[in-house]
């Protein structure tokens, strides 16, 4: 199918966002930023849409969808009730990178929640794709924009590799602001549960709660994999990755080491910007300072796509600081890594 590409200077223009509302409203499937990845959104309301949209990313139907809506006010129509915990992070944190799991009520069909009882409501920061759920007059369902099983895309080019074709619309958004998709809280636990670190983080949710709130996993990560190849392949490039634990020296003599022997295949390593001059590899990707885990979370999936862009064979990255944000970096870089790491220390090497 030809798909609209739409700039960013034409995007907030009010005859697009009325024609992009349209066809929404007719079931018809378009690609927009927002603060965290970019989403294909759909409208939530309709079964045909939200089959459509497992279609094209080529996702298991049982995997359910984010529900987005334009305004905080705006979840109540979905939700059987809003807890007072409901109440207390919405008023904290929406607009922005927090999706919360409730009761759904009859409105939503379970096509789009997978036949769960329950919902995942989010109200984006991002003025426009705020305007364009507005625009539509319906809440969207937007799964991350990149085809099941690849990195989340987080830049134009990434949504027209994977999605040109097969959408009716992309909005170019340019590069998202924070990289990583939502925090994941389901609110239906008993303890209040992160199925997905994100951007708003654990220590955030504590404060707003004034209560301990539990580690989890998503239900896409705990369930049995349908073959023994499927398992893992969240965010993968096609090369091997290895995530490196250890004092960055021996992470880089042991590295270095590796790629010397093995000439053959192509390497490259991702990691902190002041650690990069320490590799003697043909392709090192420094993506921030190790201090900033801002800017490597907005760069971390672009790296992950350079990798098969640039066909590399083995991919070499030393773990990040896991603190605040950092958790929610080294969920995405494991899960790239099929969980595949090394801890090297400086007498010992072990595999683990
Ligand atoms: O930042 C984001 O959340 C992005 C942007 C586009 O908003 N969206 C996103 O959607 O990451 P998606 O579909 O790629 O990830 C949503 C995750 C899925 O792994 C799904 O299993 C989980 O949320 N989820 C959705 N509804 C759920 C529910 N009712 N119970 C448990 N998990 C749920
Ligand atoms: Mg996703």
């Amino acid at each position: 199918m030809q798909t609209w590409l739409i700039d960013s200077d034409n995007f907030m223009k009010e005859d697009t966002l009325r024609r992009l509302g349209a066809i929404l409203r007719n079931g018809g499937l378009v690609v927009f930023p927002t603060e965290t990845v970019y989403g294909i959104g759909g409208n939530a309301l309709d079964m045909a849409a939200a089959r459509r949209i497992y279609e094209v990313k080529g996702r298991p139907s049982d995997n359910p969808l984010i529900v987005h809506v334009a305004d905080p006010d705006d979840a109540v129509r979905y939700v059987r009730e809003l807890s007072d915990d409901a109440r207390l992070l919405i008023r904290a944190y929406w607009p922005g990178p927090l999706t919360l799991i409730m009761p759904k009520n009859d409105v939503v069909p379970l096509a789009t929640t997978a036949g769960l009882a329950t919902i995942a409501i989010r109200c984006p920061r991002h003025e426009g794709a705020r305007a364009l759920i507005r625009a539509a007059g319906i809440p969207i369902a937007a799964p991350s924009a990149n085809k099941s099983g690849r990195p989340s895309a987080t830049r134009f080019d990434h949504v027209k590799e994977d999605m040109e074709g097969f959408v009716d619309a992309i909005v170019d958004g340019g590069a998202s602001e924070i990289g990583l998709e939502s925090t994941v809280l389901d609110l239906t636990a008993p303890v209040p549960t992160i199925l997905r670190p994100g951007a708003v983080t654990k220590s955030m949710l504590e404060t707003t709660l004034q209560k301990a709130v539990a580690m989890g996993r998503l239900a896409s990560e705990t369930e049995a994999p349908k073959s023994p190849g499927m398992k893992y392949v969240h965010y993968a490039p096609k090369g091997e990755v290895t995530v490196y634990y250890g004092a960055i020296e021996s992470i880089a003599s042991h590295v270095n080491a590796v790629v010397a022997a093995d000439e053959k295949r192509r390497h490259a390593v991702i990691c902190a910007s002041e650690d990069a001059a320490s590799f003697h590899v043909e392709t090192v990707l420094g993506i921030g300072h190790a201090d900033d885990p801002d800017a490597i979370a907005k760069e971390l999936f672009s790296a992950l796509r350079d990798m098969d862009r640039l066909k590399i064979e083995r991919i070499h990255i030393p773990a990040f600081p896991e603190a605040e944000l950092g958790a929610a970096i080294m969920n995405r870089l494991l899960k790239a890594a099929g969980y595949r790491t090394m801890r090297l220390d400086e007498k010992n090497t072990k595999k683990t």
